[in-house]
């Protein structure tokens, strides 16, 4: 099976040599060019008045240009136009106009209880979660559930008020895990706004500076961190994101801080 990395390489390599003027595949089989017809004889000379026209640029042969489609007006289409969580799950499997989707192994949609009252958005899978299909699964997942447990709350746990539910800014992982591109993330918008309709959850956390930029339209989770604000209609709290924390352990106590302050707003709203 094509792996994702040969996906994009490939893809890349053909970018590179069309780059590089490159205008036409070559076939398996080869060509006799002498054997062809000669080239057509060339033109006489422009009449005299024709001099005075500008000179022309070579003449290349450009391929009609496929129809544009406007993918984000398109994705708001096929998220409005879901019900329910199947229906949007299903709505982001049909959507065609990302790329990275071509390269990812699964969609990973979310985990955890659609009827918690938390709702967490990450930034996009990595390689873990694309292999398994599920958010937050390797070791930054870990870490996520371990912050969960310190105050009595998880994916799996049966209760709403103690449950979460978590889902990325973006569904499918990009290349070599690098940063989400500001038109992927203006395509795949739509499907977490909707998402955050449908879950209906009383708050939000936004788990680093992807997400924030993605629903906050800010940046800079150091200042943003432990802050409350408002995203797609509901309390949110942005927070270090895990794997932060995994590089950056002596951030935990921030995010211990937060976590106490997510456990204050839901006692406060319920
Ligand atoms: N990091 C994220 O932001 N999301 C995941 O699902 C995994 C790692």
């Amino acid at each position: 099976m094509e792996s994702a990395l040969e996906w994009h390489t490939a893809r890349a390599l053909l970018e590179w040599q069309v780059e590089m003027g490159a205008t036409e595949a070559i076939g398996d089989a080869p060509v006799d060019r002498y054997a062809m017809d000669p080239a057509p004889a060339k033109p006489k000379p422009a009449p005299a008045v024709a001099a005075a026209t500008p000179a022309q640029a070579p003449v290349r042969s450009v391929r009609p240009a496929a129809p544009s489609i406007d993918h984000v007006a398109l994705a708001k289409q096929m998220a409005s136009g879901a019900q329910d969580l199947d229906g949007l799950r299903a709505a982001l499997n049909a959507f065609e106009g990302c790329e990275l989707k071509k390269g990812a192994r699964n969609t990973v949609f979310a985990d955890g209880n659609p009827a918690a009252r938390v709702m967490i958005i990450g930034e996009a899978p990595g390689r873990d979660e694309d292999i398994e299909g599920k958010p937050f699964v390797g070791r930054a997942g870990q870490l996520l559930d371990k912050m969960c447990d310190a105050i009595g709350m998880g994916r799996a746990a049966p209760l709403s008020k103690d449950a979460v539910y978590i889902t990325n800014v973006l569904p499918w992982r990009p290349p070599q895990n690098r940063d989400p591109k500001p038109e992927e993330v203006a395509m795949l918008l739509p499907f977490l706004t909707r998402h955050v309709e449908l879950v209906a959850p009383d708050v939000l956390v936004l788990m680093g500076n992807h997400a924030c930029q993605a629903v906050l339209g800010k940046r800079g989770i150091t200042r943003l961190r432990g802050q409350w604000g408002e995203a797609l209609g509901r309390p949110a709290l942005p927070m270090f994101h895990p794997a932060y924390l995994l590089r950056n352990p002596a951030a935990k106590r921030e995010a211990w801080a937060d976590l106490l302050s997510l456990q204050a707003k839901l006692r406060e709203l319920a």
